[in-house]
């Protein structure tokens, strides 16, 4: 089965083929346009310019897509589309185009949820994954803790009650003026540092429940730049703003895998999947791999190109849900 994948819910505008095969989706091509120079002067996504640049994108990232595969639109079983969540004017572009093209060409269309998406990037690389799963989907909009029991169906453990992790990276490296987005580059910069400025003191909740909370490190930080002198402008070689960057990334990695061992002996896990943006940070996959080994869990996370939104993850969860009978109904 050959599908198109398209995905567009805030800045990336991507489409994918995928070839659904007995042992596993094969990518055929994935083309993806960044919108991180239009965006990166506003330090983060500004939903209107994104929709606007999507509409101006979508038809050639398609073409693309079909010319790398060597693939002609009359060859394809399905299109597969993000359904949401996401920017809602940004969703609505390639949701459009996937609809228009469905119809004219009388292909099978599927809209899917975008996390279910992430969770399916895991599939490339892990196709014959045993479940239970936890699965930890990380990004700049999510900080999701999922039960799965398949590669279809999430169940929701815990998540973030503010920001999500991937905000911290961004808003930090704005604070310390590195660019966008600030994954990458912080990410970079804590590589090369020779210390740590220091622990971060993990969020307590009142009631006690389950949950994360990344908005009190974005503030923790702004005060460790206040008393900084300078650091603000000091750029990535700065040995200071490598440590400022190295103890966000121990904090980010350290509470986000605090809860995996808990959880997973209460839903008896076999595995552990790790997705999203956030799953591209270097610090996070060592230490994810450390805590599967020590659990006996089987871990799969998505090779970089395949954790940040793309539409290769939609098509290969596109490729195993129905599609919708009647699509063209009000
Ligand atoms: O999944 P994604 O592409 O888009 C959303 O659905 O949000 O994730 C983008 C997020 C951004 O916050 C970006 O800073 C973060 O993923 N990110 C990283 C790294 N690469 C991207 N965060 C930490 N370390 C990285 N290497
Ligand atoms: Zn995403």
């Amino acid at each position: 089965m050959l599908i198109l994948g398209l995905e567009s819910s805030c800045d990336d505008c991507s489409a994918a083929i995928v070839e659904e095969t007995l042992s596993g989706p094969v990518l055929k091509s994935l083309v993806r346009r960044s919108q991180d120079e239009l965006h990166g002067p506003f330090g983060g996504v500004v939903p209107e310019l994104a929709a606007r640049e999507h509409l101006l994108q979508v038809r050639g990232v398609i073409i693309e897509a079909l010319e790398r595969a060597g693939i002609r639109l009359a060859q394809l079983d399905r299109i597969a589309v993000t359904q949401g969540p996401g920017l809602v004017g940004s969703l609505l572009t390639t949701f459009s185009a996937a609809k228009a093209m469905a119809w004219r060409e009388g292909l099978p269309w599927v809209g899917v949820h975008h996390l279910l998406g992430h969770l399916n990037a895991a599939r490339f690389a892990a196709p014959d994954l045993a479940f239970p799963a936890l699965v930890l989907l990380v990004s700049g909009g999510h900080t999701h803790l999922y039960h799965a029991d398949s590669w279809t169906h999430l169940d929701l453990l815990q998540k973030t009650r503010d920001d999500a992790a991937g905000e911290a990276f961004d808003k930090t490296a704005r604070m310390l003026n590195l660019g966008y987005p600030g994954g990458p580059i912080v990410d970079a910069c804590a590589r090369e540092a020779v210390t740590s400025a220091g622990r971060f003191t993990p969020p307590k909740f009142r009631d006690g429940k389950p949950a994360w909370s990344f908005s009190g490190l974005k503030t923790g930080m702004k005060l460790r730049i206040q008393a900084e002198p300078g650091v603000e402008d000091a750029g990535p070689e700065d040995p200071r703003v490598q440590a400022l960057c190295r103890s966000l990334q121990e904090a980010v990695s350290a509470w986000l895998l605090k809860p995996i061992s808990g959880y997973a002996e209460a839903i008896q896990a076999r595995s552990f999947i790790l997705s999203g943006g956030v799953a591209c940070n270097s610090r996070l996959r060592a230490e994810a791999a450390q805590v599967a080994a020590t659990l006996d869990l089987r871990l799969a996370i998505p090779e970089p190109s395949l954790c940040t939104d793309n539409g290769a993850m939609i098509a290969a969860a596109g490729a195993l849900l129905e599609p919708d009978p009647d699509p063209w109904a009000a």
